[in-house]
């Protein structure tokens, strides 16, 4: 008889085959790599070519989190995501249907970078229910696809990927139990990071002028603050950490490994140093993957895994922040797991 904690029991990832170098991007942008890496850390990243969509890279990460938890039976999936396939329907149905999991119930979390600790609260919840047995939660995005690639301020910062977990009930204390968890969100900063038309409030025009290589105006494009989304995440991920480290008792050296949203380098450093948390604990690939969104924390935590720098029993702070504006976060104890993930960057 399982217990009504949620566990950590399938853990996958997947990135699209292209890597893009910084210097590649430099043929296109007025841009260097040393400006990238010295502002963010990022040396590369993954992007979908035309005809890839969010969908196809969340059924790679689905089934690899799947095959890794010893296939299961899944009761529903989750997909945290800021670029879906279509604005309607959600995406989460023709991922599960894809995956071959047919009539489980099957729904999107739209909360940006923030996407996967608001999925991992709610996919937790859904183990505690006891309705749904397993639960898939994906953190998937082709967001490249929505940032203008003529502009220099945001294109060299995302990259694309998608990252899978899956839960399973179990008892209190065992490893892999996930919680406490700490949510929150600041509307009123919504402009900070948006892709202002295309919905229902600034809806679609037909573009006049030339020159979009598909033309589209630049609203139907990502906007950003880019010093005061810096602010606000440092801010946002340390207060958020800090709940959850007090709420379970844990003090910051006894913490073993820091998972936070890799937005850049920069703003993982900030907010491990005023945690407090020795840097030898921050794990990091933003380098290797740039800013993955939703797929971020379950790609890092899988590239991890493999590496051998997450062990049975460690002491895990997960913490995530994004557009919104929301954050996340939850501590966990590391499960006995072998994660699945072809190129592990
Ligand atoms: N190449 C060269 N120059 C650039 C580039 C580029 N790719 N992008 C901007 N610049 C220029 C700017 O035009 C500006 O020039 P100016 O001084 O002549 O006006 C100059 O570089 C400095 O720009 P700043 O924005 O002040 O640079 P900053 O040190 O703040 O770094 C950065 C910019 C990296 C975007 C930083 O603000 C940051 O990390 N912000 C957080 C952004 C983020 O992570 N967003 C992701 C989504 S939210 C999340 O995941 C947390």
């Amino acid at each position: 008889m399982e217990g009504n904690a949620a566990v950590l029991c399938g853990l996958g990832a997947w990135v699209p085959p292209r890597v893009v170098s910084n210097k590649e991007l430099t043929t296109a942008l007025d841009t260097s790599d040393e400006w990238i890496r010295s502002r963010t850390g990022i040396e590369q990243r993954y992007l979908v070519d035309k005809g890839m969509a969010t969908s196809d890279l969340a059924v790679e990460a689905g089934k690899r989190a799947i095959e890794s938890a010893g296939s299961p039976p899944i009761g529903a999936v989750v997909l945290a995501t800021t670029s879906p396939d279509r604005l309607c329907p959600g995406t989460a149905p023709e991922v599960a249907t894809r995956l071959g999991l047919v009539d489980v119930p099957a729904f999107d979390i739209a909360a940006a970078c923030g996407g996967f600790m608001y999925g991992l609260t709610v996919a937790s919840s859904l183990v505690s229910t006891g309705l749904s047995g397993h639960i898939l939660l994906i953190g998937a995005e082709a967001f490249s696809t929505m940032v203008n690639p003529q502009d220099r301020s945001t294109a060299v910062l995302f990259g694309d990927g998608a990252g899978a977990v899956v839960l399973r009930g179990g008892e209190p204390g065992e490893p892999g139990e996930i919680g406490p968890f700490d949510l929150g969100s600041d509307g009123g900063k919504a402009d900070l990071l948006a892709v202002p038309a295309g919905g229902s409030r600034q809806r679609f025009v037909a573009a006049t002028g030339q020159g979009l290589a598909d033309a589209r105006p630049p609203e139907y494009f990502l906007h950003m603050d880019g010093p005061e989304i810096f602010r606000n995440a440092v801010k946002r991920m340390t207060s958020s950490s800090r709940k959850v480290l007090d709420q379970i008792g844990w003090t910051p050296d006894e913490v073993d490994a820091l998972a936070a949203h890799q937005a850049n380098l920069r703003i993982v450093s900030a907010v491990g140093e005023r945690l407090g948390i020795p840097q030898e604990q921050w794990l990091t690939n933003a380098d290797r993957v740039g800013n993955t969104l939703t797929a971020s924390i379950p790609i890092l935590l899988a590239a991890s895994a493999a590496k051998d720098l997450l062990r049975p029993s460690d002491r895990v702070v997960l913490t995530a922040f994004g557009a919104g504006l929301t954050w996340g976060s939850a501590a966990m104890t590391w499960p006995q797991i072998t994660p699945r993930i072809d190129v592990i960057p």
